[in-house]
């Protein structure tokens, strides 16, 4: 009778869930997948290695990870059919656009069978089919974009080696690929595989909770990345530095802007939802943006911007007060430019790296035979108590 609802238990009725696959603290700065600390992951580990922990629970030995790889081979080319879908974006199309659109009609030439085989036990073809060819169509959303010739996938190459040579390489200009370039990719790839609940990951199991096939789920997922309050930050941060260094690194204008509130102007790349104190993965991928600089003999002014910017706002009361320090997103569009990735690409490269969180999120999800009913989200309802109807004629 207080008007308020009492939310029953199960998934998405209370906008929480049970999970086993990644441990994140939010006053302590802790990430852990699978129960291993991404400080590990990141420093020892293959991206497609951290992915198969994430999907199967458990890293995988010398004979699951090599037949893992081959099946990312295999997998990497599309339908060719697929491929004239790319003729039909508009030249400014966004390639999160471009992916969220062709992930979701991959269920159309990739249909996925109950029985299919699960070489793995626990990641099936579906999956690793698909963990290996959102980096091609990545890749060839990039090219699309900006009217080169597509680079086909090359078998001789790693997961992260594969997509640079797909991205970078060119008929009249063959690209090598710098080690320290892969090993800054692999890490970032690594550092965005999994968050828990976090808005697009919460998408992708409620449209699951649905009955909706893997890709479709993980399309709106995508779609849900792509703002600029969540993966679509990457983006922002640049824009926001290139603002601040046109602007004569007018660093207090833009502090205060967001201080007042101004416009809605928020720090692009500042605060988190959980973390109330320093993004464990921001500060991993800070020290990688000196490693991948000085290995690159780059000077970024933009990083130099960034590293004042952060200094004002950890010295801020306002900021202080907030609980508000860099995520995720604040220094990674950092690396991404040095590696030549375009900041219309940075979320892309968030959803290539999320893919595995989201996989397994879903059949996490879809195993849960115990709340396996359809995502419903309660409401506290606020509007008016129940009144006559007024028809036309009296009506003002
Ligand atoms: C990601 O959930 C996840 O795990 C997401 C993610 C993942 O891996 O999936 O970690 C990835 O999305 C990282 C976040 C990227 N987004 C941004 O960097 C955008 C800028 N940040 C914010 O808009 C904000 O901090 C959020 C959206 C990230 C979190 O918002 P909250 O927790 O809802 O905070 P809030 O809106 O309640 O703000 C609390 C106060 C407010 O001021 P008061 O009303 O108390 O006066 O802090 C202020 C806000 O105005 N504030 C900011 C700010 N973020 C919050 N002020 C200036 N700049 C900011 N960035």
């Amino acid at each position: 009778d207080s008007g308020y609802i009492t939310l029953d238990s199960g998934y998405m009725n209370t906008g929480s869930c049970t999970s086993a696959i990644t441990y994140l603290d939010g006053g302590q700065g802790i990430l852990n997948y699978r129960g291993y600390a991404i400080e590990d992951l990141a420093e020892n580990c293959q991206f497609i290695e951290v992915a198969y922990l994430i999907l199967n629970g458990e890293l995988p030995n010398y004979e699951q990870l090599e037949q893992f790889k081959r099946d990312m081979r295999r997998f990497a080319l599309l339908h060719e059919d697929m491929i004239h879908f790319f003729d039909h974006f508009p030249p400014n199309a966004s390639p999160m656009s471009i992916l969220s659109t062709m992930v979701g009609t991959l269920h159309n030439f990739y249909p996925e069978m109950d029985d299919e085989d699960d070489p793995y036990g626990g990641i099936t073809v579906t999956t690793a089919r698909l963990l290996s060819k959102i980096r091609t169509i990545a890749a060839f959303s990039y090219k699309k974009n900006i009217g080169h010739p597509l680079v086909y996938p090359n078998a001789k190459l790693n997961y992260v080696q594969n997509f640079l040579n797909m991205m970078f390489d060119r008929p009249n200009m063959p690209y090598v690929i710098k080690p320290e370039v892969a090993m800054a990719l692999n890490k970032l790839l690594i550092l965005h595989a999994d968050h828990e609940q976090n808005c697009s990951t919460s998408t992708v199991r409620l449209v699951g909770s649905a009955g909706v096939n893997l890709y479709a789920s993980i399309s709106a997922g995508i779609n849900a990345l792509w703002g600029p309050l969540h993966g679509g930050a990457n983006q922002a941060v640049l824009e926001m530095l290139e603002l601040i260094y046109a602007d004569d690194c007018n660093f207090e204008k833009y502090i205060e802007k967001a201080k007042n509130k101004q416009d809605s102007f928020r720090l692009s790349g500042f605060g988190h939802r959980v973390y109330k104190t320093f993004d464990p993965r921001a500060k991993i991928i800070k020290e990688a943006c000196h490693e991948v600089l000085g290995a690159l003999d780059i000077q970024d002014p933009l990083l130099d911007i960034a590293l004042e910017l952060e200094e004002r706002v950890r010295n801020d009361a306002y900021f202080q007060e907030r609980n508000l320090y860099p995520n995720v997103d604040f220094y990674s569009g950092i690396i991404y430019r040095a590696i030549g990735i375009p900041t219309n690409m940075f979320t892309v490269m968030f959803a290539l790296g999320r893919l595995p969180g989201w996989i397994a999120q879903w059949t996490e999800m879809k195993e849960d035979k115990a709340n396996a009913r359809i995502g419903r989200p309660r409401q506290v309802y606020t509007g008016h108590t129940l009144r006559p109807f007024v028809p036309m004629h009296e009506r003002k």
